[in-house]
């Protein structure tokens, strides 16, 4: 079953230092929650413990690097051992980096899908076990962006990953329903946080010195950040959609009509294959086997979703 309340439950967060992840973990604390905070910034994780500590929640933490899929297993066997169960993990650390496309570094693309991708999915692959285990349900909430829905130009990387995010978290919500286990992929717009200054936490001994982003992006994006909504709406938000088990938790309303002109363009060229003599030329018995294929794999969709 769902989560339907929040107090007693345990759990843990990446990214748990800063921004929406330190809100998310307020606003789970101030509901009755545990909090586990999980971040690669020992000063600032200090300080969030402490801050909630403030507010009386029953809170710990622990250093980890969310690429470092060991590590990941480490942080749960302590959250276990801090908490006794955990059920619900927010895998929410993410950096930002960008410039235009063809001057993307590579080191600046394994960095972003070290932390925003694989960061995510080592998170699912530790913890969902252990959700599971319980058997009292749980729920995984996946920090994406709407630039998981549409995109930035001139963030490629963080582009390409939040959309991973949210395709990882479709496909979990079908896995996981089964068990009870709820999962929302976040998608905020912009959102008052330290994400422009991302290049903090880039390791140089992993991905070497220099390669500076493109400064026109980043200062377009940082002022955009700069009047983004603040954390603590999004960590509200984040309960809410929690409670009603929503798989795409939206903060920014404005953003829908982008949204839906996408999906319109997918349909307009969808149609356009009606026109196709390459498609409209394939064999009809090879035609029929393939739409008996894809009427299956439909069918596994809309068992997911019920
Ligand atoms: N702020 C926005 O406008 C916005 C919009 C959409 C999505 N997001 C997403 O929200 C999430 C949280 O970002 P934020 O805006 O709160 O930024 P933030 O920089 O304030 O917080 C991110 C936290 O993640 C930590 N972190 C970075 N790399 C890490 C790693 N390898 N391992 C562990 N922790 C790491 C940082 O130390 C920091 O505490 C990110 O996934 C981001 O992409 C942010």
């Amino acid at each position: 079953m769902p989560i339907d309340d929040l107090a007693g439950k345990t759990a843990f967060i990446t990214g748990g230092a800063s921004g929406i992840g330190l809100a998310m973990a307020k606003s789970f604390g101030a509901r009755g929650a545990n909090v586990m905070l999980a971040d690669i910034e020992e000063e600032p994780l200090k300080e969030a413990i402490k801050l909630l500590s403030k507010t009386n929640t029953q809170v710990d933490g622990v250093l980890l690097d969310v690429s470092d899929r060991a590590a990941m297993q480490d942080a749960a066997q302590k959250t276990i051992e801090r908490f006794g169960k955990v059920h619900i993990v927010c895998n929410n650390a993410g950096i930002g980096a960008g410039g235009p496309m063809e001057e993307v570094t590579a080191s600046d693309w394994e960095w972003s899908i070290d932390v925003n991708l694989k960061g995510v999915a080592w998170g699912i692959e530790a913890f969902v076990p252990l959700i599971k285990e319980h058997g009292e349900g749980g729920h995984v909430v996946n920090t994406a962006s709407m630039a998981g829905l549409v995109p930035i130009p001139g963030f490629g990387p963080y582009t390409a990953t939040k959309y991973a995010v949210v395709g990882m978290s479709e496909d979990l919500s079908m896995e996981l329903e089964p068990f009870g286990i709820g999962v929302s992929v976040l998608c905020p717009g912009f959102v008052a946080t330290q994400i422009g200054n991302s290049r903090r936490t880039r390791s140089a001994a992993k991905y070497g010195e220099g390669n500076e982003p493109d400064q026109d992006s980043i200062a377009q994006a940082s002022d955009a950040v700069a009047a983004g909504i603040p954390a603590d709406a999004v960590g509200e938000r984040v309960v809410e959609c929690i409670l009603e088990n929503r798989l795409y938790a939206f903060t920014h309303g404005e953003f829908k009509d982008a949204t839906a002109a996408r999906f319109a363009r997918m349909a307009e060229d969808f149609d356009s294959i009606s026109n196709s003599d390459a498609i409209n030329s394939v064999d009809p018995e090879v035609k029929e086997r393939q739409l008996a294929a894809s009427a299956a794999i439909q069918e596994a969709q809309n068992l997911g979703n019920s």
